[in-house]
Order: structure tokens, then C-alpha cells, then sequence
């Protein structure tokens, strides 16, 4: 191992503290937080060294336009590279943040009242999407199969009319962490053509794959598929740069291009230059880094799992095919107030809410392991302790 990867067996939790970001800022002190999607790891050393530099030079004045820094070339380049898909970088938009892509296009791609289809639990900002922008939600709850978390595909259809124009999807999947095969992404590429959807993708967690699992880009389907397809992802979930605010937003034909890019350009808001220089230096030199923290965190989502199934007796966990995200069945246990309630007050543990993620997520909490195994150890024995006492 190169002595730039980091230990990440010993982070110190007291500097962990003085970070001011969400999961660390929001909660006081005394709570461990184990919620929003953010690791604990110290950055890869690309990223570093060219915050570093911008920083030294004093460097952070107007970054120059976003399709002039390379970055929609490094993306390309990771695609291809990554994941087989070679898109056309004059394809690709640079946004500030994929949830801002998933917004714009949910508003752009259909009209008010209209349906959007989602596979519940989600991500919380796809109901957001939906819901702030007046369309309908198209709820597809995803169900219990031999691969996990399956899509019902009966219910899809029968859920869905003429009014549906947009299936929102996620792959691989937050909170559930499902890799979708590709028989299933045809299944659902066939529906999508069938019913004349737009399909936007969020692929942010497709660099988050554990060994077995394959992403497999919605565009790459097949051409007619890739024509109708928005592609969404950003370097800021697997190197862990969320607060430095950019993504990419490839699209499948020009003419999804340009409703995108209809309204005023100034209403995306510029973007910040050490987003976009700290993407690129994710992407095209940060590998080593990440398959280092992958390593790893497939070890913590094993002994989370062997955790789970020994001491908290009743909670139902299927482990991630990706993400650093557990996704926990506490309705067995029958806790007398929802999972967040109940680690926040008697465990000093923040989980996310399931409820957050939709209905289906009622009951449910989803658990970061994105940490050290002695920290991710002191949070699941806080949680086993405030079962045992209860
Ligand atoms: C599925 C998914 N999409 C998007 C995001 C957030 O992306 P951004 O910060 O670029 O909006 C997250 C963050 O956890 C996520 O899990």
C-alpha cells in the first residue's frame, strides 16, 4: 500500500468534531453520527493537493467557464474507462449538484400534475423533486426477492398512465444500496420506451460498487434507450467532496439538451472553482484512493451485517451491494417510537429517519458506515446496548 492512502483505522474522533459540514455540524456533541452521506475519511491526495495549491496562490476568484476546464473530457474518460460507456463530452452539462439536475429536469421534461415514477424508499430529495415541482408521484415500492430489494414490475405498470412522462430512477440504489442487473435495467428501459418516458437516472453511487456487483449505465441499454436518458452523477459521494458543489448532467439526444438549458443560465447559479478542479483531479487521478476506502468499507458493511444479525435480534438487514448506506428493518423489534427517535434519546446515535425515505420507510433507519471500525464498533454498541435495556 502507498504511504498516501490514509489509515483509516485511526481517525480521531475529536478532529472529527471540529468539522463543520452537515453530519458533523448539525447534532451537539454528545450525539455519534451515523446519518447523511458523508465518509469520515481524510481526502485522496489529488484532491488535496489541488485545494492546497488554489489555496497557497490565492486562487479562488472566477472560475472559467465550466465546458472550458477539461472537466466534461475527464468525464467521458471516466466513463469509458469505469464503466464501458463512452459518451460525446458536447453531450454533457456541468451543474452545481445532482439534485439540482433531477429538479430542473423533472420541471423541464413535464408539466404540472403529471407522473413521475419513483422506486421507494428513496433518497429523500427525489420526493422532493416531485413534490415541489406538482407533479404526481408514481410510487413504485420496491419488494422483498431473492436479490433483496426487486422491482415490482407488475405494480410499475399498473401504477402508471398516460399522464406518467418521467421515470426518476436511482442506480445503484439510496437507501436500499441495490446494483440493478441488467436484465431488470432492460425490463425498465423496455417500459420506458414502450410508454414514451423520459428517464433520468441518478448514477452518483455507480463508483461505489462492491466487488460482484456491476454498474451498468442506463444509456449504455441500447441507442433508442440512451436517446430518452439523462444521466446524472458527480465525483462528491466517492470522493467525498459534497460540500464543494459540482456534477455532470449527460444528455442522450440535443433536443433533451435543449429543454434542460431553456431557462435564464443565470438561474443554475455559476459554479465554484474548486469543484470543478477537484472533480477532475477525483476522477483522473483518485482511483488508487477509492479502491482503498472501498476495500475498506466493504469490511465495515460485513461486520455491520454480522453486527446486526447477532445483536440487534429481529432487525431484518439485506447489506449493500453499494453505498455506505445500511438500510435496517427495525418493525420487528417493535420500538416504542420510530429507530431515530429511539438511538437519538437512548443510544446518542444519529441514524437517518426511514420515514424521510417515504412510507415504505417507516420503521426502517438507515445506518453510514462510512468510518473507522473502531468508531462504526462504539455507535453499533451504543445502539445494541439501548436495545438490551429497553
Ligand atoms: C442518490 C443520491 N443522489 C444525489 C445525492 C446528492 O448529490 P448532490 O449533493 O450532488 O446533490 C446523494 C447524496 O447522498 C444521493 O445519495
Amino acid at each position: 500500500m502507498s504511504s498516501a492512502l490514509p489509515k483509516l483505522d485511526a481517525l480521531d474522533l475529536e478532529t472529527l468534531r471540529q468539522r463543520k459540514s452537515e453530519k458533523w455540524g448539525t447534532y451537539p456533541r454528545s450525539i455519534l453520527p451515523a446519518w447523511v452521506a458523508e465518509m469520515d475519511y481524510p481526502l485522496a491526495a489529488s484532491i488535496d493537493r489541488v485545494l492546497r495549491d488554489a489555496v497557497e496562490r490565492g486562487d479562488v476568484g472566477y472560475p472559467i467557464a465550466p465546458n472550458d476546464t477539461g472537466l466534461r473530457e475527464v468525464f467521458a474518460a471516466r466513463m469509458e474507462d469505469r464503466f464501458g460507456w463512452a459518451p460525446d463530452p458536447r453531450d454533457v452539462e456541468i451543474l452545481s449538484d445532482v439534485v439540482q439536475g433531477m429538479t430542473l429536469a423533472v420541471e423541464r421534461f413535464s408539466d404540472p400534475g403529471d407522473g413521475v415514477v419513483v422506486q421507494t424508499p428513496i433518497y429523500p430529495p427525489f420526493l422532493g423533486a416531485v413534490r415541489e415541482t406538482r407533479r404526481r408521484l408514481d410510487e413504485n415500492v420496491l419488494v422483498d426477492g431473492p436479490n433483496g430489494y426487486e422491482i415490482d414490475f407488475d405494480a410499475l405498470a399498473a401504477g402508471t398512465d398516460e399522464r406518467t412522462r418521467i421515470l426518476l430512477f436511482c442506480n445503484p440504489h439510496n437507501p436500499t444500496g441495490r446494483v440493478f442487473t441488467r436484465a431488470e435495467l432492460e425490463r425498465l428501459a423496455e417500459l420506458a420506451l414502450e410508454r414514451d418516458w423520459v428517464v433520468v437516472t441518478d448514477e452518483i453511487h455507480g463508483d461505489l460498487v462492491y466487488p460482484g456487483g456491476e454498474h451498468i449505465p442506463f444509456a449504455t441499454l441500447a441507442p433508442e434507450v440512451a436517446k430518452r436518458t439523462v444521466t446524472l452523477t458527480s465525483a462528491t459521494k466517492a470522493f467525498n467532496i459534497p460540500g464543494l458543489r459540482c456534477a455532470c448532467a449527460h444528455f442522450g439526444s440535443s433536443e433533451l439538451r435543449r429543454r434542460f438549458n431553456a431557462p435564464p443560465k443565470h438561474v443554475r447559479g455559476g459554479l465554484g472553482y474548486l469543484g470543478l478542479y477537484a472533480t477532475a483531479a477525483a476522477w483522473s487521478e483518485g482511483q488508487p484512493w477509492l479502491d482503498h476506502v472501498l476495500a475498506y468499507l466493504e469490511g465495515n458493511r460485513d461486520f455491520l451485517a454480522g453486527f446486526v444479525a447477532e445483536r440487534f435480534p429481529g432487525a431484518v438487514h439485506t447489506p449493500p451491494q453499494s453505498t455506505y448506506l445500511a438500510w435496517v428493518d427495525f418493525r420487528p423489534l417493535a420500538l416504542p417510537e420510530s429507530p431515530f427517535r429511539f438511538f437519538y434519546d437512548r443510544a446518542q446515535v444519529a441514524i437517518s429517519d426511514g420515514r424521510a425515505f417515504g412510507a415504505s420507510g417507516e420503521g426502517y433507519g438507515r445506518i453510514n458506515f462510512a468510518t473507522s471500525r473502531p468508531l462504526l464498533t462504539r455507535i453499533l454498541e451504543a445502539m445494541a446496548r439501548a436495545l438490551e435495556e429497553r
